[in-house]
């Protein structure tokens, strides 16, 4: 990987935007490559824009690597204010917006991300959305995705490298 493009993963790692569960999230995506064994989900929350249905809000958690983590931070970004819609026609290389062009073996990482997205803004997701907390006291979240990710029932994740 060219030094710039470390540098400019590094400085995105440096501080991480819209890591963490999303509570009240209204709908989560969570895919995984089995071959280098991340994973990424995704949480997403839409608001009303003047009788246009954006997205307000996008989090993510990861079991990924640097680059997965730095593209899903400006992917978070890069979406919000975005109806499903827009956010969907994005290229990968897109997601990946100032890191630039990514080379052949960490395009994979990107994919990551834009595979989680896609799940969380899949009408079909079958994924069950995050209850909301039943009191005043804080909500219970998961404090990783390790702990998020132990098989749950109902919850589906999207392996990127497996066909159907
Ligand atoms: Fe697999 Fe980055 S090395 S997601």
């Amino acid at each position: 990987m060219d030094k710039d493009l470390e540098k400019r993963i590094r400085e995105a790692m440096l501080n991480p935007q819209n890591m963490g569960e999303l509570a009240n999230a209204d709908s989560i995506g969570t895919v995984g490559n089995s071959d280098c064994g991340e994973m990424l989900r995704m949480w997403v929350k839409f608001k009303d824009d003047n009788g246009r249905k954006v997205i307000d809000k996008a989090t993510f958690q990861s079991f990924g690597c640097e680059t997965a983590i730095a593209v899903a931070s400006l992917a978070t970004e890069l979406i919000r204010g975005k109806t499903a819609e827009e956010a969907l026609a994005l290229k990968t290389e897109e997601l990946a917006g100032e890191l630039g062009p990514l080379p052949p073996m960490k395009i994979h990482c990107a994919q990551l991300v834009e595979g989680a997205l896609r799940s969380a803004l899949d009408p079909n997701n079958e994924e069950p959305k995050p209850a909301a907390p039943k009191t005043a006291a804080p909500a219970a979240h998961s404090t990783n995705l390790a702990e998020s990710l132990k098989p749950k029932e109902g919850v589906k994740i999207v392996f990127l490298d497996k066909k159907p």
